[in-house]
Parts: C-alpha cells; structure tokens; sequence
C-alpha cells in the first residue's frame, strides 16, 4: 500500500510537498539555452551549433565523462551579472517545486582558474539569493574545493574566501571521486572547521565505503553527499545512522552517470529502512534531466514509495539542513500541514 490511488495522485502530492534541497551544484544548473545565450553575449566559442546539439551531448558513462562537459560549460560564465541570472533561474525553478529552503554549491576554482575573479562569482550568486529571501526562499552556499586539484589549492581559494565568510555557511568537496581520498583535504578541512565553517564531502557516489569513513573521520563532516556506497559496509551503515548523519541522495545524477543501471535498483528505499537520514536532490540539474521534483517523482515511481518515506524524505531534508530549531519546526510545520490537507 502506498497510500496513494494511481501515480499522477502521488506526483501532485510530491508537487506541492514543502521540501529544501541540499545537494545543487549552481553551475549543474546552467540549461542550455542559457549557455547559448551567454556563449554568444560574451563571444565564448562552444563545440554546440546548437542547443538540441548540447542535449545529444548529454550522456554520460560515468562521473569523469560528465564533469568534462561541465567544466566546460562554465566557460561562459564570465560576470558577475551571468552568475546573478544562473542562480536566479535556478532559484526560481525551486520555488515552483515547493522549494523552501535551499543549500547550493559553488566551484570557484572553476572560474578563477580561468581568470574570473571570486569576488565576481560570489557576488553574483549571493545577490539573487538575497532577492529570493525577499519572496521567502531561504538558503545557505556552501564553497567546495575541486579535489582533482591539490590541497595547496584549496588552500588558496579558502584564503580567496577570507572576505566573503559572512557568506559561507560551509565547505565541500566534489570532482573526481576515485583516485582522490578525503584524506587528501584533511588539513585544509580542519582549517574551515577552526573558522566555525559546516563541513559536507561527496564520498560513497564512485568511491569506495572508505572514502565515507575518511570523510567521518578525517574530514568531520556534518553531512555525506550521494554515499550510496555506504551500502556496502553493513558496520559503516550503523554508523551512519546512529549519528543521523544526512545523506544528500540524487536519484537522476545516479542513473546518468550510471552510479545505478536503472531506477529501480535505487538504493533510496533500502537506505529509508536502514534508518538512514537520506534526502533526495537534483545535483546538477541542467545535465541530468530534473530539477527535486523531478528526482522525487521518478524515484517515487521506480521504487513505489509510499505516502509515509515521502513524507519521511522531505522531514529530512529540513533536519539535515543548516537551519536553526525554529526554522526547521516551521518547515515541519508546514509539512504537516499539506500532509493533513492532501
Ligand atoms: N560536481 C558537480 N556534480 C558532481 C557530482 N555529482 N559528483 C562530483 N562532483 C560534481
Ligand atoms: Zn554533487
């Protein structure tokens, strides 16, 4: 039983559910008419004649075939008033998902590198955060360290950040997984930590169990982005969650870079009845197919959830968010309340 009467009933209740994303990365969500649009505004040359030819090139065999197509769509991204318009559109995404509440990641380095200035980046991001705080949606952005690169350099971006840490509500840490343990940032971690930073890491997505011990242990975080690996640890899932140790789940990004073969062999479910506090999240939405809505449906379909781990899923996506106990009752709260209406 799951409490709903046919699949179309269980997505409008999924639709208007209130629910924070976690796990975005904003430079995931760049759609490609909008790197069309800025290619040409700034004179950037993309490999794409058009934007049909962008989405062809979208599919992936794994995390590394993905993540070269990402770093080059960033290349269009180029001032401070393209940063502004990225996170708006995304922002205003959300809040047609009943999006109320989110935690977005950015890649400096994936702009400084190539002579973009941080400043320009964060200030870009942060002003239509602001405007969309004014409509009610709340957030958090969370700086991660590119871990393909070294941990001098994440170094040198923490100190880039120095100016702007009333803006940084946390570090992550995201890239090629394989090949570049936690253990690799356990230093420049512990110095976001001393500077009252939270901590996130993806570990458990192509990496081995391990990786998600390293990241507890070495790295402290508060929270493990993807961790479907942790599944392979039946002492490392005990763990998890008898820490309540969210994980931010991306059901789409699974299937794309073929983390999962297809849907319903998502580990979601089986993660919901191990105890663990998992979440569900679009990652980069532009590449994968579905803003958290999307994920939420397709994951819900695959798997069959019932009424009760929807419900269960968006609760844990305000309890594992960087919010204050007020704001987290009043987001369950409102859950409540849509709970009892529909
Ligand atoms: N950067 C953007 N999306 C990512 C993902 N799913 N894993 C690792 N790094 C990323
Ligand atoms: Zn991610």
């Amino acid at each position: 039983m799951t409490g709903f009467a046919s699949a179309a009933a269980r997505a409008a209740f999924i639709a208007g559910l209130p629910k924070a994303e976690l796990h975005l990365h904003i430079e995931g969500s760049l759609e490609p008419e909008m790197l069309f649009a800025l290619a040409q505004r700034n004179g950037v040359a993309i490999p794409f004649a058009s934007v049909e030819a962008v989405r062809a090139a979208y599919n992936f065999s794994n995390l590394q075939d993905f993540l070269d197509i990402y770093y080059q769509g960033m290349s269009v991204l180029q001032t401070e008033a393209d940063f502004y318009a990225l996170t708006d559109a995304y922002l205003r995404r959300a809040e047609a998902d009943a999006v109320r509440h989110v935690e977005i990641f950015f890649d400096p380095q994936g702009h400084t590198a190539r002579g973009i200035a941080f400043e320009t980046v964060i200030t870009g991001i942060t002003r239509a955060l602001d405007d969309a705080r004014s409509r009610g949606l709340t957030s958090r952005l969370i700086l991660c360290f590119l871990r393909h690169l070294s941990e001098a350099d994440a170094e040198a971006t923490l100190d880039q950040a120095l100016p702007f840490l009333h803006l940084i509500t946390g570090v992550g840490l995201d890239s090629s997984e394989v090949g570049h343990p936690p253990a690799k940032f356990a230093r420049v971690f512990a110095r976001a930590r001393g500077l009252g930073l939270k901590l996130v890491a993806h570990a458990g997505e192509e990496g081995p169990p391990e990786y998600v011990h390293e990241a507890l242990d070495l790295l402290h975080v508060d929270r493990i982005d993807h961790g479907n690996r942790a599944l392979e640890d039946a002492g490392l899932v005990t763990r998890l969650a008898s820490g309540a140790m969210c994980l931010t789940v991306c059901p789409l990004s699974n299937l794309k870079l073929c983390v999962v073969p297809d849907l319903t062999a998502h580990p979601l479910r089986r993660m919901l009845a191990a105890g663990l506090v998992a979440t569900v999240n679009s990652d980069d939405p532009a590449y994968f197919g579905g803003y958290v809505n999307a994920n939420f449906i397709a994951v819900a379909d695959a798997l069959n959830l019932s009424r009760d781990e929807i419900i269960t899923l968006a609760r844990n996506s305000f309890t594992g968010a960087f919010l204050d106990a007020a704001d987290t009752a009043r987001h369950l709260a409102a859950i409540d309340a849509w709970v009892m209406a529909n």
